[in-house]
């Protein structure tokens, strides 16, 4: 079999690029290691980057997230007691969409069956050959049979554990990681939402976000110890603990229900360098990882997915390699920009443990400032609703 770019990863990254690469005649073929609807059970955050919206309406599957998604022109800042808002809309005149991640992988399953364009779920053993060359290829599994698909290129969206990364040799890697002493207990509750606006909480006890997906479902996370084990939460351990670490108006405030979904994520910032080896594109988590404080990895990934599809239609419409061969050093710039924030956020919003009382009275000042200057309020609206691609 032979296809124009096959994509490895059926997320939001592969799906996102395969869709927008389909409607301009370029044919792909996504190789998704799981099943759909494993893929689909998968929660993760909900915040869109307006470069997100609109690459979903170039991709043709805006309609849905239109009618369904929430505006959001800020947030809430809590710090202890005290509690100050962001309005990005009056700031910067710019606004996020809430909308979850999952639906938008759901829309664009949609958007590719309909269109007919070939997935492979549960693609077994998929292995890149000759990525460095001319004429690379893929191989793996279906259903026991050996399968060989060549092409021009490969899409390497399979996320942080996918095999692309580990493609290309370790040589010509370089990683850069951090790892938080910490992770995040997150909760999806049929409760309707504590405040219209998200809340990042920064208490002595540790952090916590009050989010959500829609008026009556509420999505929750608590700074929890690496240690943690789901089973060691209870329903009334979370809430209890997430009231705690809230103002008191907005702990008294909190509806709390029954958990539908209950689950611990560590917390990394992680970029790999180069996004490119020969024939072989990284997009998204394949290649690099935030912390989900800010909500960038969807986002982030969304921009990789912008120059790709812009350098593949370069190649192809104009035979011109230009958008391709500076697709790293372009994809990487805005990366560790998005890298710094995550991590910035990450680190005036949660308690560390080796915190000294200088320490934690940065971070106060640090959020003082936040609170009291409108300049700094600015620069964090750029970097929330998203830079420019
Ligand atoms: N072969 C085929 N598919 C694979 C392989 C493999 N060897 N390894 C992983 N996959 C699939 C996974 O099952 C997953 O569906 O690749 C997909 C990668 O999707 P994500 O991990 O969601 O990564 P990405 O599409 O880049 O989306 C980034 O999703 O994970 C969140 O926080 C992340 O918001 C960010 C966004
Ligand atoms: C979420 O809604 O899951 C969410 C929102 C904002 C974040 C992280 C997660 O920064």
């Amino acid at each position: 079999m032979r296809t124009q770019v096959v994509i490895v990863g059926g997320g939001p990254s592969g799906m996102l690029l395969g869709q927008l690469l389909h409607r301009k005649g370029i044919d792909t073929v996504v190789l998704e290691r799981r099943t759909r609807e494993h893929v689909l059970s998968r929660i993760r955050a909900g915040i869109l980057e307006q470069g997100l919206v609109a690459l979903m309406g170039e991709a043709g599957v805006g309609d849905r997230l239109k009618a369904e998604s929430y505006l959001h022109e800020g947030t809430l800042i809590a710090h202890n007691d005290q509690m100050f808002g962001i309005n990005f809309q009056n700031l910067i005149g710019q606004s996020v969409v809430l909308y979850g991640q999952t639906e938008v992988t759901r829309d664009l399953y949609d958007a590719r069956e309909k269109a007919g364009a070939e997935i492979v779920f549960e693609a077994e053993d998929v292995s890149l050959h000759d990525a460095d060359s001319d004429a690379p290829f893929v191989t793996y599994r279906k259903d026991g049979e050996a399968r060989r698909i060549d092409c021009d290129f490969i899409a390497g969206c399979d996320g942080f554990h996918g095999v692309s990364r580990r493609s290309i040799p370790a040589a010509v890697r370089t990683e850069y990681e951090k790892v938080y002493p910490f992770g995040w207990l997150g909760i999806l509750s049929e409760t309707p939402p504590v405040n219209d606006e998200l809340i990042y909480a920064n208490s002595k006890d540790g952090f916590a976000l009050c989010s959500m997906r829609n008026a009556s479902l509420s999505r929750y996370y608590v700074q929890c110890s690496l240690g943690d084990d789901v089973g060691d939460w209870s329903d009334t351990r979370f809430w209890d603990t997430l009231r705690h670490r809230l103002p008191d108006e907005v702990g008294e405030a909190l509806v709390t229900g029954p958990s539908i979904e209950k689950s611990i994520a560590p917390l990394r910032s992680f970029v790999s360098e180069p996004m490119r080896w020969g024939r072989l594109f990284l997009c998204g988590d394949a290649a690099h990882i935030v912390p989900p404080t800010g909500a960038k990895g969807l986002n982030t990934a969304a921009s990789d997915v912008h120059y790709l599809y812009q350098g593949l239609l370069q190649f192809y419409q104009e035979k011109d390699s230009e958008g391709l061969d500076r697709y790293s050093e372009k994809a990487l710039a805005r990366v560790w920009k998005a890298e710094r924030f995550s991590w910035w956020m990450t680190s005036i919003l949660h308690r560390f443990p080796d915190q000294s009382p200088f320490d934690l009275r940065m971070q106060a000042a640090e959020l003082a400032f936040l609170r009291d200057s409108e300049d700094a309020q600015r620069v964090m609206a750029a970097n929330y609703v998203g830079l420019p691609y």
